[in-house]
């Protein structure tokens, strides 16, 4: 296509209501002064009133003018053709790029499965459920390991949780490990900066240079220095420089040493055909204990890093029947619903934060479920021959590769003797770096220049990556630029023949043994397989989905396409800065923007999810405190209303709690509410005299969980800094506050943005996420990653002088900062403001709405103003039914949740903050009417359960399938099976599409004979 053409949007926008409503707010103008009046109120910002003068944010916001629809789709289109993207690249390092099959496209675009949420209500949620189960499966076939999750943001914060992983397995405690030299640089990198404050200590073993692996004798030698604290050896299968390790000789010695085998792999390369599978390693087979990997590159392009799939595995068998339940994050399982269906659940799940807070196993809440999804499909849809054959293909290119250019006078492979499978480093007669710019210059992306890798490098060593992408012309024209800029080949010095070039066999004992046995179903019922899977669940397009705290609000379809344009997504991260700058230039402005909105001076682009913005906000505030000199700071406050994720954080910083009888001696401690809902200051005071010099920050979540602005939050932080501790904002909430509050003058040292829920990006059935951290200038030298900087020759990379090092093993989630920028750019100066106001109008609506009928919790607070949520419980004399009906007060809210999928919505947060509390958050995305018909349908459920308490028995009644027995779930893990058949999908019994269109009383009437007739089945 013409470079000036603008391709047509693959959907017509005049279909999509809430996609061209301008800021994405379907409510009129009508619709808003309606709403407005009945809180006795004419204009947006009178609903702001109660925050302080001196926090608001100065007018206008400092952002560029919205852009009506046609102009964004062109702009960002003229955007990401500012990206060179050639069609011939050798890149990989880590991050391989392979074809797309057809069925991941056409998944993606399904939106029940792409911006449902984590399926926290499995009943509603069997679509997530099945693709996430399909893909444990997929990848327990592959790796032979039997526990695989999709909690990980990407390999190398895999490896990071696999680490703490070992040390709990270790019975004696330890929590030293050896990590090989040969893992990815971009992860240990990681590594550093996650465990640096943390009770885990590492050493890394340098390779041979001369073989580009660890000698085994070398590492034994200094694993037997530290046998007495050793907990694991981490080592990866092929590594950053192409070689393949000695997978069986490294198992072997980590469990000759009773210490975990850890292995980091790339899944692709597993095929029948391939490299051998984890669960196999080691000469009895018995096979490694903890795998780590990538797998975005089997299902979607680079997007210049972002989003990742971080494998994470476990054995779970007869010899590992409880290692699972030291893993992190949560895994899907078989389970029953109450008649005997089949079914899935999570499972393992009460390790989480929200239930263990600072006990928690990991901080991870969003996680990377829908990459998780696409990869399943990705696998299905290549089945046994097809996945097979994209591994072969990356090895034929390479040898094939290998075996033309190491005839080139001066070429030579850098390990002659080593074994390597799809990508090799070479040797080079002259700079690699040179060669890489040539390259460019004539249309290629070479390599990538390892030299830096290699001691006694002259910077000449290039890594060539291969995949199924490359047809043999491109192998052709490979050689011909090598030609072109070394010479021919030299008639005297080099083979005769291309074939006679040797190169190192892989021995066998490195080969798989055994087909992987993917199925091959056919590609027709995989897409109807996978249609029908979504449909199981519901989407926020369709109508209110009012889960508190977790924003579920519109995203727009042109971010989808936006995010998807070849010229975002196809784009390398080792890509020539030149080659990148359409995409620099959008993390630049992503910078500025949110400046802009936060009132902050500095901001990271880099972290990938709210709970990992909280850690690098906690890593910071170590580092600052150690440039001090103030290493004694080993108490973070938290109040007790906090997500778990908080506490979960500071513990995997480094600030374990440590308690004497109720005494919190260190870590973390919790501050009280006070009656107003929001923090007590004399708590607060008295904590800071009971701590003093040893706070070494507080995290507040503003607005606060209970929907409450913190109207004291410039106090507590002039309080906090008067101590020398500093102030972490959980931004979960900013769609309360985008543009109105100035966080600089709040006194926040550094807040996270969840991507996901304020600025649109689908959620994804779990993921994955994305986050934007700004920070005070006390702040800004110890920032994670690389700073955008604009200079006078384009846009270049900057490391902050005293950065606490990557978070990431590239940019964060590029193709959610895409998705952000486009939603930005639709927004504008006027926009942020406007969607947060509406967003709080709507939370304000419903609840005067509702206040009548239900108690506001806390229940000291009725009167506070609530900004963009809200709790809400049942009136005693409900609870009072309810228990004669033998419902008690506890299990009630539960119960009462799942009514809300009767009516074909999704059910509010059930019992966060408050045990017996239902947390509304309606977001500005819904119309008046949309309002207006949630509400009854609520008080619906209220006069329904009055009336007939034992409904509370049997809901729900329309999904497809009953209540889910978790209990047993949790009981009998079943986390993989072999895949032969295609599983059934139950339909809905009646679907919310249907529900939609019934009155609220049809469906009431609907629910009662359903209630009936379970409750007779069961006598
Ligand atoms: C208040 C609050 N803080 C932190 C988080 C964690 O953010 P993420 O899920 O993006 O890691 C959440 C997530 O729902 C939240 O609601």
């Amino acid at each position: 296509m013409n470079q000036t053409t603008i391709p047509p949007l693959p959907y017509n926008p005049k279909a999509l209501p809430r996609e061209t409503a301008r800021h994405y707010i379907p409510a009129t103008a009508q619709d808003i002064q309606a709403m407005l009046g009945s809180l006795g109120l004419s204009q947006l910002d009178e609903l702001l009133q109660h925050i302080p003068a001196s926090v608001r944010m100065a007018e206008p916001l400092a952002l560029p003018e919205e852009l009506s629809y046609e102009a964004l789709y062109r702009h960002v289109v003229e955007q990401s053709r500012k990206n060179c993207v050639p069609d011939m690249a050798f890149l990989g390092d880590g991050l391989p790029h392979y074809k797309v099959p057809d069925l991941v496209p056409f998944v993606a675009g399904l939106r029940e499965l792409m911006t449902a949420y984590t399926p926290y209500q499995p009943e509603r949620s069997q679509g997530t459920l099945m693709t996430q189960w399909l893909y444990q499966c997929c990848l327990a076939m592959l790796t032979g390991f039997e526990a695989i999750n999709a909690s990980q943001y990407d390999r190398a914060t895999s490896l990071v949780e696999a680490l703490y992983t070992a040390a709990r397995l270790s019975r004696q405690g330890r929590t030293h490990f050896l990590l090989l030299g040969s893992l990815w640089p971009q992860d240990l990198e990681v590594v550093r900066t996650l465990l640096e404050g943390t009770r885990l200590t590492y050493d890394v073993v340098p390779i041979d240079p001369a073989r580009g692996t660890v000698p085994l004798a070398a590492l034994e030698q200094q694993a037997t220095v530290k046998a007495d604290t050793l907990a694991g050896i981490a080592f990866p299968q092929v590594g950053s420089l192409g070689c393949l390790e000695d997978v069986d000789g490294l198992t072997d010695l980590a469990h000759r040493l009773g210490v975990r085998a850890i292995v980091v792999t790339d899944p692709m390369l597993l095929a029948t055909g391939g490299l051998k599978a984890p669960g196999t390693f080691g000469q009895e087979g018995e096979g490694a204990d903890i795998l780590v990997g990538e797998a975005q590159h089997l299902a979607i392009p680079p997007h210049y890093g972002g989003p990742g799939l971080g494998v994470f595995g476990m054995r779970y068998n007869a010899a590992h029947q409880q290692d699972m339940r030291q893993a992190p994050g949560r895994f899907v399982g078989d389970a029953q619903d109450e008649a005997g269906r089949p079914a899935k659940v999570m499972v393992l799940s009460t390790r989480e934060q929200h239930i263990r807070r600072h006990k928690a196993t990991s901080n991870i809440c969003t996680n990377q479920g829908f990459v998780a999804t696409l990869t399943a499909a990705a696998i299905l849809a290549r089945g046994e021959q097809g996945i097979q054959e994209a591994c072969a293909r990356g090895r034929t290119n390479a040898t094939t590769a290998a075996r033309a250019l190491l005839r080139l006078p001066g070429v030579r492979l850098a390990f002659p003797d080593t074994p390597f499978w799809n990508a090799f480093v070479l040797a080079l007669p002259c700079s690699s770096a040179a060669m890489i710019e040539t390259a460019r210059q004539r249309g290629i992306h070479l390599g990538v220049d390892v030299s830096s890798r290699l001691p006694g490098s002259t910077g000449n060593h290039l890594l060539l990556s291969f995949s199924d992408l490359q047809e043999p012309a491109h192998l052709e024209r490979l050689t011909e630029v090598f030609v072109e800029m070394l010479g021919a080949p030299d008639p005297a010095g080099a083979p005769a023949h291309a074939t006679t070039v040797t190169l190192p066999e892989v021995p066998t004992a490195y080969l798989r043994r055994e087909p992987v046995g993917l199925p091959s179903w056919d590609g027709e019922q995989l897409r109807t397989f996978f249609a029908s899977l979504s449909e199981q669940n519901i989407s926020p397009d369709r109508t209110c989905y009012p889960l508190g705290s977790c924003t579920m609000k519109y995203n727009p379809y042109i971010n989808e396409v936006a995010a998807s344009l070849p010229g975002f997504a196809q784009l390398h991260p080792d890509a020539p800065l030149a080659d990148a700058q359409g995409t620099l230039e959008v993390l630049y402005n992503l910078q500025e923007y949110f400046k802009a909105i936060t009132g902050l001076p500095a901001v990271t682009t880099q972290p990938v999810a709210g709970a990992q913005g909280e850690l690098v906000g906690l890593k910071m505030f170590q580092a600052y405190h150690r440039s001090r000199g103030e290493t004694q700071r080993d108490v973070v406050l938290i109040p007790h209303s906090a997500h778990g994720t908080n506490p979960a954080t500071a513990t995997m910083a480094g600030f374990e709690t440590v308690q004497r009888g109720a005494e919190t001696l260190s870590g973390v401690v919790e501050i009280h509410a006070g009656s107003n809902g929001q923090i007590d200051l004399d708590h607060l005071r008295q904590l800071l005299t009971r701590y003093r010099g040893r706070i070494a920050g507080i995290m507040i979540t503003n607005p606060n969980t209970s929907g409450v602005f913190e109207t004291r939050f410039q106090e507590i932080a002039a309080l906090m800094h008067a101590e020398g501790g500093l102030v972490y904002m959980d931004g979960a909430n900013m769609n309360a506050i985008a543009g109105w509050v100035d966080l600089g003058a709040l006194g926040v040292d550094a807040v996270h943005n969840n991507n996901h829920k304020t600025w649109t990006i689908p959620h994804g059935g779990g993921g994955p996420g994305d986050a934007i951290v700004a920070v005070s200038a006390r702040l800004a030298p110890f920032l994670p990653g690389v700073q955008v900087v604009r200079t006078a020759h384009g846009y270049a990379l900057e490391h902050p002088s005293q950065s606490i090092g990557s978070v990431h093993r590239h940019f964060g989630n590029m193709g959610h900062k895409i998705r952000a920028y486009t939603y930005l750019r639709a927004l504008g100066r006027q926009g942020v403001r406007r969607m947060s106001a509406v967003a709080v109008l709507a939370a304000r609506y419903l609840h005067q709405r509702l206040k009548g009928h239900f108690p506001t919790l806390p229940r000291e607070t009725p009167d506070s103003p609530r900004m963009h949520e809200f709790i809400i419980t049942l009136p005693e004399a409900t609870f009072e039914k309810l228990e004669a009906a033998g419902i008690s007060r506890t299990r009630a809210i539960g119960p009462f949740g799942k009514l809300f999928l009767d009516f074909g919505y999704h059910a509010p947060t059930v019992s966060f903050p408050e045990a017996q509390g239902l947390m509304i958050e309606p977001t500005e995305s819904y119309t008046k009417a949309e309002l207006d018909r949630f509400a009854d349908a609520i008080i619906m459920m209220l006069q329904l359960v009055n009336e007939q308490p034992t409904i509370l028995h049997t809901v729900p009644h329309f999904t497809p399938v009953d209540r889910i027995d978790d209990v047993s779930a949790n009981k009998h893990v079943v986390v993989s099976a072999r895949l032969t058949t295609m599983p059934p999908v139950l339909p809905n019994r009646i679907a919310p599409d249907q529900l939609a269109q019934m009155p609220l009383e049809a469906i009431a009437e609907a629910i009662r004979a359903a209630s009936a007739a379970k409750l007779q089945d069961k006598q």
